[in-house]
Formats: C-alpha cells, sequence, structure tokens
C-alpha cells in the first residue's frame, strides 16, 4: 500500500458533505467507508483506516459481522469518539450474518455486534442476504453448506419479526435488507410491520440495477451501493472471465481527466449525484480523502452523468454462488432475474 501521511488541513467538513433523508427523517451521510477487507486486508488495517477516515470527514461506516473486524472497528470508533466526535454524529451499519436468521439468532447476533462496536445502538441493521446459506471466511466459490435453502419467505417473515423487535428495543434505529429482488421485496413491502429503511445493493456504472434502484426509490427505501468502484481487489470467489471493470471503461477515464481525479473518484461522485449511498472501501488515506472530497466538489455535468447512465453492462461482479442451494443451479437463481422468486 502506498504510505501517505495527510495534513490536518486534508479534511473536509462533514457539515458539507450530502445526506440522505430516510422514510423515518432520519439523515444517513451520503457516503459511507466500507469495511470488508475481501479476505485479504487485516482487522487491524481496516481499523485504522476507519479513525483515519473519521479525522478527514468521513461519519459513515459500513460494518459486519462476517467482515471479521467489528471488534478492531469498535476500538477505533471508541477512539474516534474519545477525539471529540459524538455518537449521534456517526452512522454505523452492521449487518446480521446468514448462520443467524433464527428466531432465537437476530437479537443475540445484534447484541454481539454491538458489543464488538462499543455501541449502545446501530443506525442500521440489514439483513445481509436473504439465504440462511453461509460459508466458511476465505472460502472458493464451489464452499457450500450442509443445509443450504432457497429463499422461504415464511422463514425471512420470522427473521424480520426479530429484526422489528430491535427498534421496539432501541437496538437499532433503522433495519433493512441487502441482495433483494424486487419480487421478494414486494412480499416483503406486503407483510412487514416496520418497512425496510434501506436496501443495500451492488451499484456501479457496470452494474446500475435501474429498475432495482427505481423500485426502492419509490417505496421510501434508500439504495446503497456496495462494490461503487467495482472492487478491484475482490476475493478470487467472486471474479469470472467475463467481469468488467468501470474504473477501466474509456466514458470514466475520460470524465476522470477532465476532472483530474482517478476514475475511482468519478465513480464514487456519479454514485452519489444519481441519488444512491455509495460504501466505498480504501484502506489509503489519500484515497478516501479522495472519495470524500469528490463528492463535496466539482459535480460532474448532466452531459457526464447521461454518458454514465448509458454504458450500464448489467455486469453483476458479486453473484454469490456460494450461496446457491442445489446442484446444476447457475448464480442466476439467486437473483429472481425472470422477474419471479426462484422455486425451490
Ligand atoms: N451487502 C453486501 O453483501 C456487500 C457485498 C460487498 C461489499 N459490501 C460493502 O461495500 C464495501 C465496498 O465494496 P468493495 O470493498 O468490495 O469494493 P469497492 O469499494 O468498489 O472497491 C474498493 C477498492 O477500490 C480501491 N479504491 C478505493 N478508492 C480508490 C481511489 N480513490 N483510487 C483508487 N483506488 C481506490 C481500494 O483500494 P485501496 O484500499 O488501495 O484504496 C479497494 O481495493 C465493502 O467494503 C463492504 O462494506 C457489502
Amino acid at each position: 500500500m502506498e504510505s501517505v501521511s495527510l495534513n490536518a488541513s486534508d479534511r473536509v467538513d462533514p457539515a458539507a458533505v450530502p445526506q440522505r433523508k430516510l422514510s423515518t427523517g432520519a439523515l444517513m451521510p451520503a457516503i459511507g467507508l466500507g469495511t470488508f477487507g475481501s479476505d485479504h486486508v487485516p482487522a487491524q488495517q481496516v481499523a485504522e483506516a476507519v479513525k483515519g477516515a473519521a479525522a478527514v470527514g468521513y461519519r459513515h461506516f459500513d460494518c459486519a459481522s462476517v467482515y471479521g473486524n467489528e471488534a478492531a472497528i469498535g476500538a477505533a470508533l471508541a477512539e474516534v469518539m474519545t477525539a471529540g466526535v459524538k455518537r449521534h454524529q456517526l452512522w454505523v451499519t452492521s449487518k446480521l450474518w446468514n448462520d443467524k436468521h433464527a428466531e432465537q439468532d437476530v437479537i443475540a447476533s445484534c447484541r454481539q455486534s454491538l458489543a464488538d462496536l462499543g455501541l449502545a445502538y446501530l443506525d442500521l441493521y440489514l439483513v445481509h442476504w436473504p439465504f440462511p446459506n453461509f460459508h466458511p471466511p476465505g472460502c472458493d466459490v464451489t464452499a457450500r453448506s450442509p443445509n443450504a435453502r432457497p429463499y422461504i419467505h415464511s422463514e425471512y417473515m420470522k427473521t424480520w419479526r426479530k429484526m422489528e423487535e430491535l427498534i421496539d428495543l432501541g437496538l437499532a434505529r433503522h433495519i433493512g435488507v441487502s441482495n433483494m429482488t424486487i419480487p421478494k421485496l414486494q412480499l416483503l413491502l406486503r407483510d412487514a410491520r416496520i418497512k425496510p429503511a434501506a436496501c443495500e445493493m451492488e451499484l456501479h456504472p457496470h452494474f446500475q440495477q435501474p429498475e432495482l434502484f427505481n423500485f426502492v426509490v419509490e417505496n421510501g427505501i434508500a439504495p446503497v451501493g456496495y462494490c461503487p468502484i467495482g472492487s478491484p481487489r475482490r476475493p478470487q470467489r467472486d471474479r469470472t472471465p467475463d467481469d468488467t471493470a468501470p474504473t477501466e471503461d474509456a466514458v470514466i477515464v475520460e470524465i476522470a481527466e477532465a476532472h483530474g481525479v482517478h476514475p475511482a473518484v468519478v465513480c464514487v461522485k456519479w454514485a452519489v449525484q444519481r441519488g444512491e449511498t455509495p460504501i466505498p472501501f480504501s484502506v489509503n488515506p489519500r484515497h478516501y480523502l479522495m472519495n470524500l472530497r469528490g463528492v463535496t466538489a466539482d459535480p460532474l455535468t448532466e452531459a457526464e452523468m447521461r454518458a454514465i447512465a448509458a454504458i450500464n453492462r448489467n455486469c453483476r461482479l458479486i453473484k454469490g454462488q456460494v450461496f446457491l442451494w442445489k446442484e446444476g443451479q447457475s448464480w442466476q437463481d439467486l437473483w429472481d432475474v425472470h422477474g419471479e422468486i426462484t422455486p425451490p
């Protein structure tokens, strides 16, 4: 990693960072720092990035128990708060991992994340995937959990009832979903007592998901975009020969040159101007500063936004093969590509 030390002036005023108003009226910073080390960045290095990012003006952190670094991030957040940032100025998301969907596990799992993160409440708690299937850290693409299951709505609703209870208990201020599809969300919106406040999904210039994006916005759900830069260092299990890299797209490169920034920053600017909340990962101080600065200054023009809208390639990078539930399936079965929930 490039070793960089920033000056005290290399800072963005958090008040200048765009905010998203959620269905509750709460404000969420429209860019967060991702914290998944993609199985190769150690917990301590991610925790250092959390501290450094808070120092340059980040207030939103996207965490998850399965990233295996919440305790280290908790220690970093404690230092951030000791240094003067108030808890209410932070936005911390965590996620329920797939092996904790059982009714008796949801609240305990949230409490564990809270204990690790050193917090009394989460701003947002997400169901990480709509399947109870899980895989060991660092596994390859052929890994499957022995009792892998399809999406079963009645089961998901049992998990969701416990998610709703987290709000009643004051352990989470908002609850939400991740890796969902329109047909699954339609059922959840029909049956939920407390509707999801946010939907975290893969979003970048080569995978814009316009239908899902519009669906969540129309239903008052905030879209949170993961892999906003195209996750250039994602795990091997999430790579196929057909994958493309948005940062290498000629349109993105040309816009980056016009603005004098790295193509990654163009991806982040586009995401925020489009109305989503990207959560780019970085452990490089210059990179995470540039990403934050990029969303507070020098916006893309309408013509540039249109040019990026036109380079969607429907190229999903995080295909999720490890969550498939029977032999002979293709990863498309996880994503209900025919407009209805894939039958068991
Ligand atoms: N809900 C889900 O199922 C799900 C799935 C995947 C990811 N996520 C979340 O989304 C976050 C982001 O996704 P991701 O980490 O896979 O991919 P990403 O944010 O698209 O890409 C991160 C990579 O981009 C590089 N980068 C960042 N800013 C840069 C800049 N300005 N210039 C050059 N390179 C730059 C980083 O390298 P350096 O460290 O060297 O800067 C890092 O390798 C994760 O960390 C996680 O929090 C959620």
